[in-house]
């Protein structure tokens, strides 16, 4: 008997709405559908404005839940009127909702996401499971990341005992997996793609530069690398989480500033490169996983130069998740399906080593089909 569940991430990167249908019977995962829904570029730009902003006002959050939660419905029906499957055989939506702001820090922790659960039912007809991370910072967490859950269901999946998974999307985040000893933990690394987009977009590249060759032709500005690692965030002992909101052009620019010469984009960029496999390198080898089998996933697997340059540092090959049977630009929106299953299942998870909580959780809240 298949248990059907539909994922919906959309990541700080705001490039897309990825959804995913997958089977979830029996505690496995197997990947049934997927499509990615390109978000507009009006959204998109009011989106990063919303999340570079110092004073967000409550019409902005309010229109961007309310587009977003429309946005979020139509990729899960688009996705089931392509295969042809009926609404009543989902089980739920996981939503994980756009992140707008991230600041899980005293005195007023918070994490906002957009994209109304109530839109999502009201449109849909499918019970819809979201905000799963008010849950996490309520019990003193920082309400991220939650993937590392997730990564580690995948590998006992594979049955497979130790590894590391890196997930390279707008922030890049290394999970440590050690089944055996039931040791499992993961934090935010900092920047993967966002401010090598931030860069490429501002000098008129483009989205983001394409399987990294902008940056590759490039040279590293050995001062500008120094300044930026030296950014306190780096340094930071896990657990840490961080976002979009904290790096960003504005970040970037200052740390360009203090330069005293102005430096061509094209090195800049070659120098953001080496500052996101840089700072995974060193994550690796604070966490002496230098050996471990290391498997990627999320956007940044398709910058070639930027996953060179990581293998050149740890003086090996990666691997895609796709070895582990997820496709790497899905693996968050199959862990959104799979969170809502388990919302379902009530489990409750000791996150105290991932995102630091104090006690066992529930993840999501569960919004029901009126009538
Ligand atoms: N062909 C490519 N070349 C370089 N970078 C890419 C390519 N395809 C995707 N990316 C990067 O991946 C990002 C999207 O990754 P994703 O995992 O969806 O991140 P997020 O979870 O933050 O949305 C893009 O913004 C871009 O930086
Ligand atoms: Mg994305």
């Amino acid at each position: 008997m298949e248990e059907l569940y539909i994922g919906l991430m959309s990541g700080t990167s705001v490039d897309s709405v990825d959804s995913v249908l997958v089977n979830l019977a029996n505690q496995k995962i197997q990947i049934l559908a997927k499509i990615s829904t390109t978000i507009p570029k009006y959204l998109k730009i009011q989106t990063l404005k919303a999340t570079n902003s110092d004073n967000l006002s409550i019409q902005t959050t309010e229109s961007l839940d309310n587009q977003f939660g429309i946005l979020f419905a139509k990729a899960a029906s688009n996705l089931l009127d392509i295969n042809s499957i009926n609404k009543s055989n989902i089980k739920a939506i996981g939503s994980h909702g756009q992140t707008i702001k991230h600041s899980p820090y005293p005195p007023h922790p918070y994490s906002l996401q957009v994209g109304s659960p109530e839109k999502i039912v009201e449109l849909t007809g499918i019970r819809t499971v979201a905000d799963f991370r008010s849950a996490d910072i309520e019990a003193n967490g920082e309400g991220a990341p939650l993937a590392p859950l997730f990564h580690q269901f995948v590998f006992k999946c594979n049955n497979l005992d130790k590894g590391i998974v890196i997930n390279i999307g707008g922030i890049s985040n290394l999970t440590s997996i050690n089944n055996k000893k039931n040791e499992t933990f993961g934090y935010d690394c900092g920047p993967g793609n966002c401010l090598l987009d931030a860069w490429a977009r501002y000098h008129g590249k483009g989205d983001y530069d394409n399987a990294g060759k902008w940056a590759s032709s490039g040279n590293i500005i050995p001062k500008l690398l120094k300044i930026m690692a030296s950014d306190p965030f780096f340094s930071l002992n896990h657990p840490k989480s961080t976002g979009p909101d904290y790096f960003n052009l504005a970040w970037l620019k200052k740390k360009v500033d203090l330069l005293n010469q102005i430096p061509s984009g094209k090195d800049v960029q070659a120098t953001l490169s080496e500052l996101t496999a840089q700072i995974i390198f060193q994550e690796l080898k604070k966490l002496e996983s230098l050996k471990e089998k290391v498997y990627v996933c999320g956007g940044g697997i398709h910058n070639n130069f930027l996953v060179k340059n990581i293998q050149k540092k740890i003086r090996g090959k990666t691997l895609s998740t796709e070895s582990l049977g997820i496709d790497p630009d899905y693996l968050e929106a199959s862990c959104f399906a799979w969170l809502a299953q388990q919302r379902l299942k009530n489990v409750e998870f000791d996150l105290a080593k991932i995102t630091g909580s104090k006690k066992l959780i529930c993840l999501g809240k569960v919004w029901d089909v009126s009538g």
